[in-house]
């Protein structure tokens, strides 16, 4: 497909408008002009033309720019829309968390509602947001120097087929250990001078437990005195991960250092599928895990991804129920996203919208149905059938450094290499990021540095 536009800054939210289509025009020739607060956008496709004359409520710079996407890329849609009878469940919103999107409405004194339906939501997922706006009450806080920690531990036991993050396989990587550990432990010394209010501290991956005991222990032990100077009482997650790195000592390491969120993964409950995916580890695995950690009384987390190879959407809401079943805390439903570094995406293309639709629509039924609510949600590029990852929490047990994170409502302070740090400035509406070498060896030669840029990044 070909885009010419008169509009470069438009380009990128045509090409995400178009991209939501199956079906696509071989070109789409574009042209957009303002005048006294009218937005005009012309389109000219498959030999038709297009005009639209678009007014908006505008009160600074940023709204003008606000509302010059927002008319393109909702006038692309309807276009596509109509002439491939195909509407999006999520309607012409790419780019943007619609929970950010409803919250900046609210802001400014209006209802969300009409927004999202001009821009063409679907009702349930209308609903959706609303609930996930009320289940947040109470626990999102936009306020600057909300701080959420986070330490990146970026290896994993075997790479899973359908996952693009950057992580490590611990058995060729072992020997960094000893110094990833060392400059972690550097940056949280030097982190322990100027955090803010300290809301919530994740330890994620990869896969925390891929580490062998004692690593795990030197990096609690590092947090330690951050949590008893800055918040006690503080939520505390560790992504173990995968059930097949689970043991007691671990989990007995957690409890001493007041951890108080884990997340056991299944990802699905078909030996089959994790065959399929090479996750290595059974249902079976999974369910011992799950039962090892249960004296511990840790507040769980599992974690499903909807549209893996070869499920239907029976089978899926199957693994959901399951999921209910154990009575974990929270559950999160992501739905497949395949991108560039993903073996999978080399692979296959075989994602089809309606089966992934179906399984989101199931999954909601039945979590709803037994009592979750739907906490924090988001959408990426290249998700399944234009749908979203749900976080979902039995009542009072939400998790506050996933809704911070999503809402980016508190400056994230994250250590590690390919952490990414960042800032909120609420008074401004200023989000500033400053992320570390993706690279493990480039990172830890590094070290002295970061530490240096970060400590600036976050105190002036
Ligand atoms: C950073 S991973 C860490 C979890 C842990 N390493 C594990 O696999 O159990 C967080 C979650 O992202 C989800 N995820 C990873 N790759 C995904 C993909 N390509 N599409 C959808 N969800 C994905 C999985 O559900 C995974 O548990
Ligand atoms: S899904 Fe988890 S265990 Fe699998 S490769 Fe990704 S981060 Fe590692």
């Amino acid at each position: 497909m070909q885009l010419i536009t008169n509009c470069s800054f438009l380009e990128n939210e045509l090409l995400d408008a178009a991209r939501l289509f199956k079906n696509r025009p071989q070109t789409i020739t574009h042209s957009y002009s303002e005048k006294g607060g009218v937005f005009y956008n012309t389109f000219d496709i498959d030999g038709e033309t297009f005009s639209f004359e678009d007014r908006g409520q505008v009160l600074n710079e940023l709204d003008y720019k606000r509302l010059e996407r927002r008319f393109a890329k909702l006038r692309l849609y309807e276009i596509l829309s109509q002439k491939y009878g195909e509407k999006m469940p999520w309607g012409a919103l790419t780019g943007i968390r619609p929970t950010k999107l409803a919250y900046t409405e609210l802001e400014r004194g209006k209802a969300f509602i009409p927004l999202f339906e001009q821009m063409h939501v679907c009702q349930e997922n209308i609903a959706l947001v609303q609930t996930v706006l009320q289940t947040q009450k109470g626990l999102y806080e936009k306020r600057d120097g909300n701080t959420d920690l986070f330490v990146s531990l970026p290896f994993c036991p075997t790479k899973c087929a359908y996952c693009s993050f950057i992580t490590a396989p611990i058995e060729k990587t072992r020997h960094f250990l000893d110094e990833y550990v060392t400059c972690l432990e550097k940056e949280i010394l030097s982190a322990n001078d100027y955090i803010g209010n300290l809301r919530s501290m994740y330890i994620g991956g990869g896969t925390p437990f891929a580490l062998d005991t004692p690593y795990l222990q030197k990096v609690l032990a590092a947090l330690a005195p951050i949590k008893e100077k800055y918040n006690p009482q503080v939520e505390y997650t560790v992504e173990a991960g995968r059930p097949d790195v689970f043991s007691e000592d671990k989990l007995r390491l957690l409890k001493e250092y007041g951890v108080t969120r884990i997340c056991i993964n299944p990802q699905t409950f078909s030996d089959e599928t994790l065959r399929l995916i090479g996750r290595k580890h059974t249902v079976a695995d999974f369910y011992r895990a799950y039962e090892m950690s249960e004296k511990y009384d840790f507040l769980v987390n599992i974690d499903l991804i909807a549209g893996l190879e070869g499920e239907s959407a029976e089978q899926f809401a199957n693994g959901v129920t399951q999921a209910i079943q154990t009575g974990a805390d929270n559950i999160t439903v992501h739905c497949l996203s395949l991108k560039s570094g993903a073996k999978l995406k080399e692979e296959t293309s075989y994602i089809e919208n309606d089966r992934i639709s179906d399984m989101v629509g199931l999954s909601r039924k039945l979590l709803l149905e037994s009592g979750y609510l739907p906490y924090y949600m988001y959408r990426q590029k290249y998700q399944a059938g234009n749908n979203e990852n749900v976080g979902w929490t039995k009542p009072n047990k939400a998790c506050i450094y996933n809704i911070d994170v999503m809402e980016e409502t508190a400056d994230n302070l994250a250590v590690g290499a390919n952490a990414i740090s960042k800032r909120v400035k609420t008074a401004q509406g200023l989000i500033t990021r400053f992320a570390t070498q993706k690279d493990i060896p480039t990172y830890m030669s590094n070290i002295d540095s970061i530490i240096e840029k970060k400590r600036k990044f976050f105190t002036e």
